[in-house]
């Protein structure tokens, strides 16, 4: 029987509904990225990508938001809902993107380039949004680039992968950071050309934070909103996904008739868990939800600089009919 005590309760089933209960007493909503583990997704209120989960955090009129993601995003949330609490089941749920760019010698980085803007990830620290021009994701970086003009000089922040990405197919020449996310980088490329010569017919969907060599190799690069899509859309019947785990949960769920086949690190394990991501479970997720804590905190200054940035996002999202 389940004890009501701050203690790590083992009960799954009494858990999910403790928090479910807990989030309507409380007029509280659940986001959670498709990072995040099976059991906490099944019990969110709203699971996407960075894009999405910005969106429905600017539009809530809930009382707290539960973020089941990682500090950027719930950082994000407070920023564009500064008036709601936002609480993270783990302050440590950080992010290797955003820790590659301190925000001191961003600032140096950036002086040395004056003429140009910057076009910040959204993996990154609230302090470098904002000396950002405009915010991206994976789900609209390439307009949000495009939405300039191709003699615009423009710093791209922290994700070099994802910035050589945009480069490549745009043409343009951004000067970019020299930064990359700890699992998208080191998924193989050995393992790939193994996983398609086994599977002929499988198609390779692949998240542009991965290196070059992967991107050159996929049938199709997006978000992850934008992966699950194309497995709910196109008529292949297999999928080679080049990405964290976590997104095989809705795949699987939205088409079960289909084949996932995760791409291994090249590491000796085939561990591409983010390990961020993978520090929410539902025992943390359940106390911060009783306790409103840990709780997200910026200050007034922080939060209305780097709000002009990530509200430009939206801004050019909307008029490009990426968001509704
Ligand atoms: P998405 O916005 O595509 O979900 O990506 C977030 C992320 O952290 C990928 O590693
Ligand atoms: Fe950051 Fe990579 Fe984890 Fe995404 S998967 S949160 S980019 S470390």
């Amino acid at each position: 029987m389940f004890k009501e005590t701050d203690t790590i309760v083992d009960h799954d089933h009494e858990l999910k509904e403790r928090i479910v209960s807990l989030k309507k007493e409380k007029n509280a909503i659940l986001l959670a990225h498709y990072y995040q583990v099976p059991e906490i997704q099944d019990i969110a209120d709203f699971v996407g990508d960075s894009l999405g989960l910005s969106q429905k955090a600017a539009g809530t009129s809930a009382d707290m938001i539960i973020f089941a993601g990682v500090h950027f995003m719930a950082e994000t949330a407070k920023i564009l809902n500064p008036a709601i609490k936002v609480v993270l089941p783990d302050l440590n749920a950080g992010c290797s993107l955003a820790d590659s760019c301190p925000k001191d010698k961003f600032a140096a980085f950036k002086a040395r380039y004056p003429d140009h803007i910057v076009i910040s990830y959204i993996n990154c620290s609230a302090d470098i949004k904002t000396m950002s021009d405009v915010i991206c994701t994976s789900g609209n970086a390439v307009q949000i680039v495009e939405s300039y003009p191709v003699e615009q000089k423009i710093i791209f922040a922290p994700d070099k992968n994802l910035g050589g990405y945009i480069n490549r197919i745009t043409g343009r020449n951004m000067v970019l950071w020299n930064g990359t996310c700890e699992v998208h980088d080191i998924l193989s490329t050995e393992a790939i050309i193994k996983l398609k010569i086994e599977n002929p017919n499988a198609l390779l969907i692949a998240h542009p934070e991965c290196k070059a060599a992967v991107l050159e190799l996929a049938d199709f690069v997006g978000s992850t909103t934008a992966m699950l899509k194309f497995t709910m859309t196109n008529s292949a019947k297999k999928f080679i996904v080049a990405t964290e785990t976590g997104i095989l949960h809705q795949m699987k769920k939205n088409s079960p008739e289909k084949e996932f086949l995760i791409v291994p690190t090249d590491k000796t394990c085939s561990c591409n868990d983010c390990p961020y991501m993978k520090l929410n479970t539902l025992e943390k997720l359940y106390l911060c939800i009783k306790n409103e804590k840990p709780e997200i905190k910026l200050t007034d200054e922080v939060i209305s600089k780097a709000k002009k940035p990530i509200l430009k996002m939206l801004e050019i999202s909307k008029k490009m009919n990426l968001i509704k």
